[in-house]
């Protein structure tokens, strides 16, 4: 299955890691007088990462159509604002990280300003690609921004942020029902939202398939859950040096985490939980749903 995954994305990586690095972010007078802006944008965009989220749009894209080119604009969106989100949050006032991507954070090399620039700078520019760079008839852009938008904003990413940060350093009060509720719900806005829009995004731009998008919605669901619990794991036990990024950091700020309300192993069991529940949503896609379950196998045995 390992060969299965890395076919995929042998596949897909590099397109989508040139369709980022061409986006020009200014015009002629912008590169020239707010220089710093435009490359604060790209840096952060183009040290990489997994690039799971455009990979996911692509491969729905892919369960209905074969064009996959098509869905590069789309998957992009998607890249960018997961990329601001990423940038805001290792902010000095959020996680206060140095690493990421296995480079200096971007305030760190820009300053605050131009990193808070450089996130709402990509944030908008992802929904001008959603916009004016789709194929697609207006009906189906509608649909695209307004998924992009949920999956971003107050009651997905952003929401996710917020309740990330009013729950830290309150992880040992309250009673443990509510603070699991709160847990999940945190995970499944500041994480999940992103990775489920992203695989809807893929359907829709696609013409929509009613059987598909629900399946999807619970798989996504299962799979953005899963993902943030195994980055909880990694943060305690993963390696700095594959990650790219800090670890121990949720534990230094008093995160409400996995780990810090159920532990280690029981997060571990967790992870397998959903992941398992995850994979049987994909039964009745039978060939089609290889690669989304190679994704799935990936995402809990990451080890970055
Ligand atoms: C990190 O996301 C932040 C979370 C939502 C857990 P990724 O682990 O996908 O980061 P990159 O894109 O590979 O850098
Ligand atoms: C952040 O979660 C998720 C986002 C919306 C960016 P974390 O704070 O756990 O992400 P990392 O571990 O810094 O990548
Ligand atoms: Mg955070
Ligand atoms: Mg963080
Ligand atoms: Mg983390």
């Amino acid at each position: 299955m390992k060969g299965y995954l890395a076919a995929f994305l042998n596949e897909y990586v590099p397109k989508i890691d040139a369709y980022l690095k061409g986006l020009q972010f200014a015009d002629q007078v912008g590169a020239r007088l707010a220089a710093p802006l435009n490359e604060a944008m790209h840096y952060s965009v183009d040290a990489g990462g997994k690039r799971l989220r455009p990979v996911l749009t692509i491969m729905a894209y892919r369960l209905l159509a074969e064009d996959w080119q098509r869905a590069l604009p789309v998957a992009a969106a998607f890249e960018l604002v997961h990329t601001y989100s990423l940038i805001h949050d290792d902010l000095p006032a959020m996680d206060d990280d140095d690493l990421r991507r296995g480079l200096p954070t971007n305030h760190r090399v820009y300053g605050e300003a131009m990193a808070i620039l450089a996130g709402d700078a990509l944030l908008t520019e992802a929904f001008r690609l959603l916009a004016e760079e789709v194929d697609a008839g207006s009906e189906i852009v509608v649909k695209l921004v307004s998924g992009l938008a949920r999956a971003a904003g107050c009651d997905g990413m952003v929401g996710g942020q917020a309740i990330d940060i009013l729950s830290q350093g309150k992880t040992d009060q309250g009673n443990i029902d509510r603070e699991s509720e709160l847990l999940e719900t945190l995970h499944r806005r500041k994480t999940g939202a992103m990775i489920t829009a992203s695989l809807l995004a893929g359907v829709d731009l696609a013409g929509g398939d009613p059987f598909l998008r629900a399946r999807l919605t619970e798989f996504g669901s299962l799979i953005g859950l899963s993902f943030q619990v195994a980055d909880d794991i990694l943060d305690e036990v993963g390696e700095e040096e594959n990650l790219g990024k800090n670890i121990g950091s949720d534990r230094e700020l008093g995160k409400l985490t996995f780990i810090s309300l159920f532990g280690l192993e029981e997060a571990r069991l967790r992870l397998a939980d959903l992941h398992h529940q995850a994979v049987l949503l994909l039964e009745p896609l039978g060939e089609k749903g290889l690669g989304l379950k190679a994704l799935a196998d990936y995402i809990v045995k990451r080890d970055r």
